[in-house]
């Protein structure tokens, strides 16, 4: 498959271009014990790529009691300032390997860059990386009604990039994300397991094995 086969293509950010997926787990596993809810890994993988409140309603839905509108508004708050606090320090050096050669490859290829992140530290996250310049379009968490596994965000961002779903790639390392990109209708290409990710079209470890001509 040559590369002319996609217009654009919209990438996930947290696990993907950079870690940052290992700091929510984190600041989730802080503030599930602080709840007295039980808190691991495997649980984790049915957060990624779920927005904040939505992650929280999750990780509650197993606390012994229930809680109010406002006692949840809070604890979103105090797990959103441990997170900060986990990456205030980002640097350049916390890109995961192949993340820009990815990036630039699209760009090189003549593809539009987007990214679909439904985290609303996205924007500090590629201004500490460095990288915030190399999008054509960024979309911004805050005005997306319904998260992933919604194709809300990714439709935003190929209607943005004025590019049809059918000529974009999506790029991403959650459950969540993989689905919404497919119910986009665009071709998703996975980031980690295929045994997990079993509904993207193609699965690599990392983007260091990126290849765009290959999908
Ligand atoms: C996603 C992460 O990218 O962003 C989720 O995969 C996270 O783990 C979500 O909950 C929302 O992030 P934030 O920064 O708005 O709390
Ligand atoms: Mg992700």
């Amino acid at each position: 498959m040559s590369t002319n086969r996609y217009k654009a293509v919209i990438f996930d950010l947290d696990g993907v271009i950079t870690d940052t997926a290992r700091y929510h787990y984190l600041a989730w596993k802080r503030l599930a014990a602080s709840q007295g809810v039980h808190f691991d890994e495997a649980f984790n993988e049915h957060l990624k790529g779920i927005d904040r409140m939505g992650s929280l309603d999750l990780i509650l839905a197993s606390a012994p009691r229930a809680y109010t509108p406002e006692e949840k508004l809070a604890l979103a708050d105090s797990k959103n300032a441990h997170y900060v606090e986990l990456i205030s320090t980002m640097s350049p050096a916390d890109l995961l390997p192949g993340a820009v050669e990815a990036l630039d490859a699209c760009r090189a290829a003549g593809l539009k860059v987007g990214l679909a992140s439904v985290s609303k530290n996205a924007f500090a996250v590629l201004d500490m990386l460095g990288i915030a310049g190399k999008f054509d379009y960024v979309v911004d968490a805050a005005r997306i009604a319904r998260g992933k596994p919604d194709p809300e965000i990714f439709l935003k961002a190929a209607s943005e990039l004025g590019v049809s779903p059918a000529d974009c790639l999506g790029v991403e390392d959650a459950v969540a994300g993989v689905a919404s990109i497919k119910s986009a209708g665009m071709t998703a290409l996975g980031i980690g397991d295929p045994a997990v990710l079993a509904q993207a079209d193609r699965v690599i470890a990392g983007l260091d094995h990126f290849a765009l001509a290959d999908y």
